[in-house]
């Protein structure tokens, strides 16, 4: 089973995807890590086409190893720096087999992103879309980040998040729509266990109809 998890910034797909990942026992890739290790690599290159060689290159050379700092890659920095490489053509094309290589291995596997259910795997067998409002998704990555020491501007960061959600709307080479077949959930007022446990409805609703009467 391929389940394909999108939505925006702080939207809470992460949390969702790699519970959904836990409960049916499926492999996770948060492809956001992807373009935020890119995203780090060329950050120290000069905007315009130096920028835009670095991420290439860096999306070229991306393997495991540089998805282990954790830390970096999931700081509010790195998630900028990641929507400005993500719309750069060559850098979607150079991590396409990758993901797709993940979501379709033998048994299936979990994936959460921007463009999982239009562009990686439009074949998944369930996709969600997860949505919550900006103030929402401010919150929960400010306590987030609070939670590791970090001292967070409030109004920096739900700035940071509405100036990535702008990019990532506007990117042409992206796939960041709700795909038609997805179900959407709001998670502005659900908690993560209410959240994970309405994402498995969902799944198991759209796993039984799809199986025909028994
Ligand atoms: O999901 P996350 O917030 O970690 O993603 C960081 C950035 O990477 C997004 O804002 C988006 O620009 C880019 N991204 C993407 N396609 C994906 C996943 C992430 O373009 N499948």
């Amino acid at each position: 089973m391929i389940i394909a998890v999108d939505g925006p910034a702080a939207s809470g797909k992460g949390t969702l995807a790699s519970g959904l990942a836990r409960h049916y026992g499926l492999p996770y890739l948060d492809t956001g890590l992807l373009y935020r290790a890119v995203g780090l690599a060329a950050a120290g290159a000069a905007e315009g086409p130096a920028h835009e060689a670095a991420a290439i290159a860096a999306a070229r050379a991306l393997d495991a190893s540089h998805l282990s700092d954790i830390e970096a890659l999931t700081s509010a920095e790195a998630g900028v720096q990641a929507s400005k490489v993500a719309v750069i053509g060559p850098v979607r094309a150079a991590l396409f087999d990758y993901q797709r290589a993940f979501a379709t291995q033998k048994g299936g596997a979990v994936l959460d992103g921007r463009d999982i259910g239009t562009r990686i795997a439009p074949d998944a067998d369930v996709k969600l879309f997860i949505q919550a409002d900006s103030k929402a998704r401010m919150e929960r990555r400010a306590r987030q980040l609070e939670n590791r020491g970090v001292v967070v501007d409030r109004y920096a960061l739900y700035h940071q998040i509405e100036e990535r959600d702008a990019r990532d709307m506007l990117n042409p080479h992206g796939g960041f729509y709700k795909a038609d077949d997805a179900h959407l959930l709001d998670t502005t007022l659900l908690d993560i266990e209410a959240a994970l446990r309405a994402a498995i409805a969902i799944v198991d609703g759209t796993m039984a109809r799809k199986a025909g009467p028994a």
